[in-house]
């Protein structure tokens, strides 16, 4: 399952992202907002990551204005690798290189075409392992405090 959350800025196209996984009968959840009344971002960014952290959801997705404030809150949660992504190369890379657990949008940024694609880059590509899972242990490390 997909958990997915965004906040007014970003509710457009998360909606978008909610018809791409219908069609391809792709499993979410919808952590909200529902509208595009303003609220603030943390709280979803919470809810998604959470989801991600506690295995109710493999991956991710967060869309805010810029995709800057939901990509630095999700950041905050243990366990959390969350990657902003303005194109496909970056979703590619997030997932090969970081194995990125959260994707981050910015709603205001990209259009509903383009974040669609990068979503599918996203869903697509597996983390490539090797030289990279040493540098994401040194990663958890400093979130352990480690080092
Ligand atoms: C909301 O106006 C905007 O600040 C928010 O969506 C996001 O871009 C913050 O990083």
């Amino acid at each position: 399952m997909i958990a997915i959350g965004s906040d007014h800025a970003g509710f457009k196209i998360k909606e978008s992202i909610k018809d791409f996984f219908q069609r391809e009968g792709i499993d979410y959840k919808d952590f909200g907002t529902n509208s595009t009344e303003s609220v603030d971002y943390p709280e979803f960014a919470r809810k998604v990551s959470e989801s991600v952290v506690e295995f109710e959801s493999e991956k991710g997705i967060l869309v805010c204005g810029t995709g800057i404030g939901v990509c630095i809150a999700a950041n905050k949660i243990k366990g959390i690798r969350a990657a902003l992504c303005h194109n496909v190369n970056y979703a590619r890379m997030a997932r090969k290189h970081n194995d990125a657990n959260v994707l981050c949008l910015g709603g205001r940024e990209n259009t509903e075409e383009e974040s669609i694609e990068i979503v599918k880059a996203f869903l697509a590509t597996d983390f490539e392992g090797g030289r990279h899972s040493n540098r994401l242990s040194q990663i958890t490390k400093l979130e352990e405090k480690l080092v």
